[in-house]
């Protein structure tokens, strides 16, 4: 990892406001989420802010009328009993609205938090595989993810700045009609507080964001010290106390880098606070002074000292706050960054797709066809695959085979659009694939993939992401665990299909890998999929298991489209054609019986194994 400086980069005041940019659209995603609720919250918001001015001034009538009562003979109780009933009904009504207002931005925050971690998911499925491994977007993803709770923050955040604007407003009012001069005072005891705000705004933040990589790295250090998934390696290799180390290491230096930030705040903070306090207790000595000699009642002087406090510890806060508005509001911009990102866009500086997204043809007719297809991944020089021409029939079995690392997966990934050649194209009944729409492209494959995900989920489940709108088709899901040998699984877990797999959960059961393969295997058949690719399916099988799930897979697939991959020979021959994939290029293409005659890697290969199993 490049050596970081350990102090953040400064966001500055315009960044700050330009980070404002997104409040609109936030509060109108979060009206949406509900309207009433919204605009209730508002009402009592607005009301609330009116009542601190109101409840000062009857405070000063109050006390105004006590020492007039005091004074005179004949006392006439009636107004001071008005007002004491006023300011205990007001006070009553305040805190059923503060607790209505919070109520409402609870339930509010709540119901937004849920619909933007919905957005985060369905939009992260739109995006292609290249952008998701592209670190710069996975960064904004990260970012958009982890603010949930940030943005609801920011919420209450933005209406209380709105609400303070209020209850300042008027408090300035009712304070400029007594004694202008307060008001002077007034802004030389906020003047520290914006100073400490404009040296610091921003930098927490930037902080934060400029060490994405390394709390990104952390994160997966605690994951890799600290996980069921990696314990057996970690204990067997030792390796707890290098992971510790690392960690230790790392989150030293971003310790030392927010602990610099921290101090520095609180420093200049306590400072800066001397000096606001001194005007606060000036405004006082000047009211008291002015109260003394006859020019204010002991009411006026209630209020504008009531009134000062509240005015320098709002203004405060709102510059405070609109720190911590702003800081938050940068969030906002990874999230509707993330949320804007063209799915079209590739990496690098390649121009976006223009998807035509023609309809597909009803049936496959002609195949697919690779031409003169050449990739490599993003961020990478060499090349993976290059110069491949092939066709794939229509209800042909292809078997694909190759060392490690020979391009096998890669092939599909590019069949499947997940990336885009860097030269030449591929081709389905004619048409470039890009040009169809991507969602029904794709509904016309059923893939296993070489690394499935295992779903921490039900069996059921497990099986029925293969067509997950059949979930509860009983009959289709087990038709499929029975083509698929995944019926031997089942019998054996005391839930059946409702048995929960994986560990995360308790009562979850883990299955052994080819047991998993067998699930897997099963999500191929859930779906009437014209086109199937298995990319090593059975690799943990037992061989009597393999040989069966494949004489099974090409009986009862007859008549569709389907790429297999595998190293075991025995089951490739069983394919109508094999390619065979070195060093990114097609070396040998053709039957069984053609490769064999050829005397090349194929026929070679072959016997090896052969011979490996007499
Ligand atoms: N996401 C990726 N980013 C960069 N390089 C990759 C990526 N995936 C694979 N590669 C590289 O591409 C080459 C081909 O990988 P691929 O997975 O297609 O091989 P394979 O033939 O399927 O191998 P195996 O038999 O081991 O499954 C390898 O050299 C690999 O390092
Ligand atoms: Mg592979």
């Amino acid at each position: 990892m490049a050596a970081k400086s350990l102090q953040p980069q400064r966001v500055n005041l315009k960044e700050s406001f330009a980070s404002l940019k997104f409040v609109p659209r936030f509060f109108k995603e979060i009206k949406r989420v509900n309207p009433t609720l919204f605009f209730t919250n508002l009402i009592c918001r607005l009301i609330s802010a009116l009542l601190p001015v109101t409840m000062l001034w009857i405070g000063k009538l109050i006390i105004d009328e006590i020492i007039l009562q005091i004074n005179i003979e004949t006392q006439d109780l009636t107004s001071l009993w008005l007002y004491i009933g006023l300011e205990f009904a007001l006070a009553i009504a305040s805190d059923l609205l503060n607790r209505l207002t919070t109520l409402t931005d609870a339930l509010l925050g709540d119901q937004y938090s849920i619909q933007s971690s919905v957005k985060i998911i369905k939009k992260t499925s739109e995006l292609s595989l290249s952008q998701l491994e592209d670190s710069e977007f996975y960064d904004k993803l990260e970012r958009a993810r982890q603010q949930t709770t940030g943005r609801v923050g920011l919420m209450s955040n933005v209406l209380n700045q709105a609400q303070d604007l209020i209850i300042i407003a008027s408090l300035i009012t009712g304070v400029v009609v007594f004694e202008p001069w307060l008001i002077v005072l007034l802004v030389v005891s906020i003047i520290p507080t914006i100073l400490n705000e404009i040296k610091f705004s921003g930098t927490s933040y930037s902080l934060a964001r400029s060490w994405t990589q390394e709390r990104r790295e952390l994160d997966y250090l605690r994951y890799a010290g600290a996980s069921d998934v990696t314990a057996k390696e970690v204990k067997l290799f030792g390796l707890a106390h290098y992971l510790a180390d690392r960690f230790k290491v790392l989150s030293e230096k971003y310790y030392l880098a927010s602990k610099k930030l921290s101090q520095q705040r609180a420093l200049w903070g306590s400072f800066f606070n001397i000096i606001g306090t001194s005007a606060y207790y000036g405004a006082y000595v000047l009211i008291v002074v002015r109260t003394v000699s006859g020019v204010l009642t002991i009411g006026d002087l209630t209020f504008l000292s009531g009134s000062f406090n509240r005015l320098r510890a709002k203004l405060q806060g709102l510059f405070t706050r609109f720190t911590a508005i702003t800081e938050r509001a940068l969030y906002l911009q990874d999230y509707f960054e993330f949320l804007d990102l063209d799915p079209r866009k590739q990496s690098g500086d390649k121009a976006p797709i223009e998807n035509k997204n023609l309809p597909l043809p009803k049936a496959i007719s002609q195949g697919f066809e690779f031409r003169n297809v050449g990739f490599k991944y993003p961020g990478s020089e060499s090349w993976v695959l290059k110069g491949i021409n092939f066709k794939l029939n229509v209800g042909e079995k292809l078997a694909l085979v190759g060392e490690n690392g020979a391009g096998k997966t890669t092939l599909i990934k590019l069949l499947l659009q997940f990336y885009l050649p860097n030269e030449g194209e591929i081709l389905l009944d004619g048409t470039p694939i890009q040009d169809y729409d991507p969602a029904a492209y794709h509904d016309r494959f059923g893939v296993i993939f070489q690394d499935f995900v295992k779903f921490d989920l039900t069996l059921r489940e497990n099986i029925a992401v293969g067509e997950i709108k059949e979930l509860n088709n009983q009959t289709r899901i087990e038709s499929a665990a029975d083509k698929s040998l995944a019926q031997e699984v089942i019998r054996i877990m005391d839930k059946g299909y409702d048995q929960k797999l994986g560990r995360r959960f308790k009562h979850g059961k883990d299955l052994s890998g080819g047991q998993w393969q067998k699930i897997a295997m099963a999500r191929a058949y859930m779906k009437d999929a014209e086109v199937l690719i298995l990319d090593e399916p059975t690799s943990a099988l037992d061989a009597r298991a393999e040989s069966e799930t494949f004489k099974r897979f090409i009986a009862l697939t007859k008549g569709k489209t389907a790429v297999i991959i595998s190293h075991r020979f025995s089951t490739v021959r069983i394919a109508d054609r094999i390619m065979v994939l070195k060093d990114g290029g097609v070396l040998e293409f053709g039957t069984h019986d053609e490769l064999m005659k050829n005397k090349s890697l194929y026929s070679e290969l072959f016997n090896l194994q052969a011979e490996g199993y007499q």
